[in-house]
């Protein structure tokens, strides 16, 4: 079993993925860690609390992270797509937990150091914490197994501008930070998550299996599903966050090219993550100092919905 700490804002795609990875009995959740992102981080924290009740694994501790960007300000966007309270305005229960009081950054630092060399971490919202973790910690990045991220595009548009992602768009300062460091990353973006499509009858039957994880999928679904549908003008929503957990489960199931990136931060283009493809040896070049990153460019998208539907139906 692999040992993962999700990084998330949870968020209506992060609550899919969260169960998808509970359920997977190739992985082994030891902790989460929220951020701001999707909704505010006080509210994502108590949305990854009420999860863990739900999928009665409440022994999974939250740590509470970052609750706004590195050099900016949180501006709260991504009400329009999970509702402000990250779960479609569904006016859910207060959960009974809390979270700890071990804080995300001190939390991830605490586990590289028990486990070197074993702990991966799976940041699906903006990169604010592992930043912060890096520039605490500057050696922590050679202890790490692997950071898998959902976030960034490669060659295709972004979904937060033209040219860029969201969890990139959010804190682009700190993705930058975790294209410098020594870490192995594998960078699963929107060039795979949007070919990853799940069509209506694909969401229907989730939503019909029955668990208390789907019925709670059931609840919070129709308002990203809405807005996703307007948006790719066709009926279903992209499988972001989840496909991370997928590759996460089976990696063969996608294509990766190996180039450093380095992540834009300024004008029409901020947020943007530019692999460095070019063979020229100009010493200026931005990406010299840059370690390859894994990217995801192609998926075989109807096996990743089956191992997302798989794990759901055991949920
Ligand atoms: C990413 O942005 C958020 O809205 C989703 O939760 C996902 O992590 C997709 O661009
Ligand atoms: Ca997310």
């Amino acid at each position: 079993m692999r040992k993962i700490i999700i990084d998330t804002d949870p968020g209506i795609d992060d609550t899919m993925a969260l169960y998808v990875a509970l359920n997977s009995p190739e992985l082994d959740v030891i902790g989460l860690t929220t951020v701001y992102g999707n909704t505010s981080n006080i509210q994502g924290t108590e949305n990854a609390l009420r999860i863990l009740q739900k999928a009665e694994m409440s022994h999974i501790q939250v740590h509470t992270g970052a609750s706004k960007p590195l050099a900016t300000k949180y501006i709260g966007m991504g009400g329009v797509v999970h509702g402000v309270d990250g779960q479609g305005n569904s006016n859910l229960e207060t959960p009974d937990t809390v979270a700890s009081k071990i804080t995300a950054v001190e939390f991830m630092k605490n586990k590289i150091n028990e486990f070197p060399g074993e702990i991966t971490l799976v940041p699906i919202g903006p990169l604010t914490n592992i930043a912060e973790l890096f520039l605490k910690y500057p050696d922590i990045d050679q202890k790490i197994n692997e950071i898998v991220l959902m976030g960034g595009n490669a060659l295709s548009q972004g979904n937060a501008s033209p040219s860029a992602e969201a969890n990139i768009k959010n804190d682009p300062e700190s993705a930058n930070i975790i294209f410098t460091s020594k870490t192995k990353i594998t960078m699963v973006g929107l060039d795979v998550t949007n070919e990853v499509f799940m069509n209506a009858s694909d969401i229907d039957e989730i939503c019909n299996y029955g668990t208390v994880a789907t019925n709670h999928l059931k609840v919070i679904l129709p308002h990203y599903v809405e807005f996703l549908s307007k948006f790719y003008d066709k009926p279903g929503m992209p499988i972001h966050d989840s496909s991370a957990i997928a590759y996460l489960v089976n990696n063969n199931l996608f294509k990766t090219i190996q180039y450093p990136v380095v992540v834009e931060t300024e004008g029409i283009s901020r947020g943007k993550t530019w692999m460095g493809t070019s063979k020229t040896e100009d010493l200026n070049n931005p990406w010299a100092e840059r370690s390859n990153v894994n990217i995801c460019m192609e998926v075989e998208s109807s096996k990743v919905i089956q191992l997302i539907k798989d794990a759901l139906r055991n949920s």
